[in-house]
């Protein structure tokens, strides 16, 4: 179980000018900063880039971890530091938990698609976050405005690959999952902002917890009711494999179980660390046993932090590999993407909502709607955002008056509010609740629930 804290941190001040990327004299000023990743889209249960059946063989990346929150995509040093490691291991995609919005990307994304590489962006940060043990007062207007502007941030770069719209705000106790409604509405303004905006579809989805209580619920919940209200695609932690196989790991079963979801699924954390660690895992996401279902996954993680996920303890500018950095970059080499289509499904389809029980709490298809002020974002933009030293959103600000009507079109419709419905509060909602701090539910790593 590797749960995080996020503690306030100072951000020190980004980009020193990366001399590599200057222009050389010698060639005409086309090609200077011309390097572009075709964009990657969801279609069917797969992603592709272009025409090609798009693969993510990625690692997570937040040096620092969750305590040091710092955004490596807004630091030159930093990035062009570990873009040369990420070239060595040959990965395709790195995940950013923690960005900055208030900060420029230009160089560090530049850096990254010059090396081949897409990113995948957690919308949420520290301090801009949903609140499992409270959800209602959190999903609110401040919140929001930092959301989109983290969106408005990234979507202009060919290589953000998506956007996560959550981390692990559902957990194992039954009271998280009265979260899901306030998640799912994320993901559905988020959707709805990037179509409003005009921007192309980068694909949204939300990146949870693997939970025996509450896996398949939360995943058809994700994917049940009307197209404005469903992801792009579903993603979650999975840390079963421990250096076993593919039917002791219980992949076979997840594979079985997610056949027809309906949607690109892939691993947004992996790497069990019991057992020792030989990334077997690669093997089977690259398997034609999995590539029906999956589209690959995210190993957790590049930088050595306290938990011992990391492959590269870094110190300042110095990168030094560990044993199971070559480990990794073999594997991957080892377990190219496969050729052809991999078995995928042409169409996507819906999931039924989910029945309450003891495991799973929501027993109401409705979600909130988004506050008016967020609403008016839509329109005319978020604005600045307040980067990782803003006044955060949690228990501040303009929340939800009521339902939204389900349905209101697809993602271009804005949903609008209807009152008439019963209160979203759930029985968290009703208790007291103590901020301390912001030691909420960012969870950066994936908690071994089997
Ligand atoms: C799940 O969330 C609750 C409420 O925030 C928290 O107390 C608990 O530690 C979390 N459990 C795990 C396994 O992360
Ligand atoms: C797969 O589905 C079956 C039947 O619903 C369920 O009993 C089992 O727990 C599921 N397995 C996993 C790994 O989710």
């Amino acid at each position: 179980m590797r749960s995080f804290t996020f503690a306030a941190a100072a951000l020190s001040a980004a980009g020193l000018v990366d001399a590599s990327s200057s222009p050389s004299k010698t060639l005409p000023k086309l090609a200077e900063r011309a390097s572009s990743l075709p964009t990657v889209t969801a279609s069917g249960n797969a992603f592709w880039a272009g025409k090609t059946r798009f693969y993510v063989r990625g690692i997570d990346y937040q040096p620092g971890g969750s305590s040091d929150a710092a955004d490596p995509l807004a630091d030159t040093d930093i990035c062009s530091r570990d873009v040369k490691e990420f070239k060595k291991l040959g990965v395709n995609t790195v995940r950013v938990y923690i960005t900055d919005n208030s900060k420029n990307h230009d160089t560090c994304m530049q850096a990254l698609a010059d090396a081949g590489i897409y990113v995948i962006i957690d919308a949420n940060n520290p301090l801009y976050s949903i609140n499992r043990e409270n959800p209602g007062p959190s999903y609110n207007t401040p919140y929001l405005q930092s959301v989109f502007a983290t969106i408005d941030a990234f979507a202009s770069y060919t290589n953000t690959l998506a956007f996560f719209s959550g981390n692990e705000v559902i957990n194992s106790t039954a009271d998280s999952t009265l979260s899901a409604p306030y998640v799912k509405a994320v993901t559905r303004d988020m959707r709805q902002y990037i179509n409003k905006r005009g921007y192309r579809k980068i694909p949204v989805g939300y990146s949870a917890a693997d939970v025996s209580q509450n896996r398949m619920q939360l995943a058809d919940y994700m994917n049940c009711g009307s197209d404005d209200e469903r992801s792009d695609f579903f993603a979650f932690n999975d840390y079963s494999w421990c250096n076993t196989d593919f039917k002791t790991s219980g992949w076979d079963e997840k594979v079985k179980n997610f056949t027809g979801y309906g949607l690109p699924i892939f691993l947004s954390e992996y790497g069990c660390i019991t057992n020792g660690r030989d990334f077997g895992e690669l093997a089977a996401l690259m398997n034609s046993e999995m590539t029906s279902v999956y589209s690959g996954g995210l190993m957790y993680e590049y930088a050595l932090e306290a938990n011992k996920f990391g492959i590269a303890s870094i110190k300042g500018s110095s990168v030094s590999e560990l044993p199971q950095f070559s480990k990794f970059a073999s594997a991957l080499s080892k377990n190219p993407a496969p050729t052809g289509d991999g078995g995928f499904t042409s169409t996507t389809n819906s999931q039924a909502c989910p029945t309450s029980d003891a495991g799973w709490l929501v027993s109401d298809t409705l979600l909130p709607a988004i506050p008016t002020g967020a609403l008016a974002y839509m329109s005319k933009g978020a604005g600045t955002g307040p980067g990782l030293s803003g006044d955060g959103s949690q228990n501040s600000g303009e929340t939800s008056t009521g339902y939204a009507s389900p349905g209101s079109g697809s993602s271009t419709a804005t949903a609008s509010s209807k009152n008439a419905g019963p209160t979203l509060m759930g029985p968290m909602d009703k208790s007291p609740f103590v901020v301390s701090l912001i030691v909420f539910m960012c969870t950066l790593a994936g908690a071994l629930i089997l």
